[in-house]
């Protein structure tokens, strides 16, 4: 069934579970994640960047997203995910989207307030959930590059989340987006979540958290990926994170890996066949053992 972020993340903050955000752009990968989710019997949400919209084309990804949430009987979130403009914002909405994020963390303090206030006011009207992000990620959020990883104020995080009345809030503690998140030893800020969450009692947000393992990455390498070694966010820190108020935790660069690892392995193991319904059937199947192995990490199994 279709649901906001204000249906099932207030109980995870408070009972301490994360619930997991997956990135699609077509129908595969949707079904994945649903199908997944379904069968630990988790809420999850699915997140759509401005770059998959662009993809797979606005009213096909949300038709596709909505029937089958409807299928289910979990709460499944259509979220817009790094929303930078307000115009998208209100076709994302039109069309069905059941939540918003609106990142305005490329903008100074005052315009990113003003910014995320003003989407907050016009998405509680429809009873659309609203996530919003201040401080910034290292690396590459949709377009906009930041080399440098600017850590959230938390003093700057209770004034903004009291004044927006935004639902869920991203904050930066140490993580970025894609496959190369450090360059030494991976941590997480801690001691600045443990600030914020004194300070804003909403749903905090993760974002740039995939854990990128080695044996996801040894196995489609061994099919012939080229992917470098790296490290994501290792399980524990994710622990750790949801264990001090992360309450929703974003997972794309993982589901890329098994999708494309997936593939990879069928094409080797199978030179002859020319079925994309075959070749994507097995792609699936990694992703969901991806999200399983997420719901069960984040502790939001038998939780929907
Ligand atoms: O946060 C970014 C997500 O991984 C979406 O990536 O903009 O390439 O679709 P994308
Ligand atoms: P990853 O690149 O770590 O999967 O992060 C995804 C994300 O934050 C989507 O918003
Ligand atoms: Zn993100």
């Amino acid at each position: 069934m279709l649901a906001n972020l204000n249906e099932i993340l207030p109980a995870a903050r408070k009972n301490k579970y994360g619930i997991g955000h997956f990135n699609t752009s077509n129908l595969e990968i949707t079904q994945a994640i649903i199908d997944g989710a379904t069968e630990l019997n988790s809420p999850v949400i699915i997140g759509v960047s401005e770059k998959a919209i662009n993809y797979a084309g606005l009213l096909q990804i949300t038709d596709i997203i909505r029937g089958l949430a409807k299928k289910t009987s979990i709460p499944v979130v259509i979220h817009l995910d790094h929303g930078k403009d307000f115009e998208l914002i209100k076709e994302c909405i039109k069309v069905g989207f059941t939540s918003v994020m609106i990142d305005g963390s490329y903008l100074n303090f005052k315009e990113n307030l003003k910014l995320t206030k003003r989407v907050v006011d016009y998405a509680h009207k429809k009873n659309i959930s609203v996530e919003a992000e201040i401080g910034r990620l290292a690396g590459v959020e949709d377009n906009i590059k930041s080399e440098i990883n600017i850590y959230t104020d938390p003093e700057e995080a209770e004034i903004f989340a009291e004044i927006t009345g935004c639902d869920a809030l991203a904050i930066a503690i140490g993580t970025s987006h894609g496959a190369y998140k450090y360059k030494g030893k991976p941590t997480l800020r801690i001691d600045i979540l443990k600030e914020i969450a004194d300070r804003v009692k909403i749903p905090l947000v993760l974002h740039g958290a995939s854990g990128v393992k080695p044996n996801w990455i040894n196995y489609a390498n061994r099919f012939g990926a080229k992917i470098e070694k790296t490290s994501g966010v290792p399980d524990r820190l994710i622990k750790q994170a949801i264990k001090n108020g992360i309450a929703k935790i974003n997972v794309d660069t993982d589901i890329r890996i098994a999708f494309t690892a997936g593939i990879r392995e069928f094409l080797v193991k199978n030179p002859e066949e020319f079925d994309p319904r075959k070749i994507l059937e097995h792609s699936r199947e990694m992703i969901s053992r991806v999200v399983k192995e997420k719901i069960t990490l984040f502790g939001s199994a038998n939780k929907s």
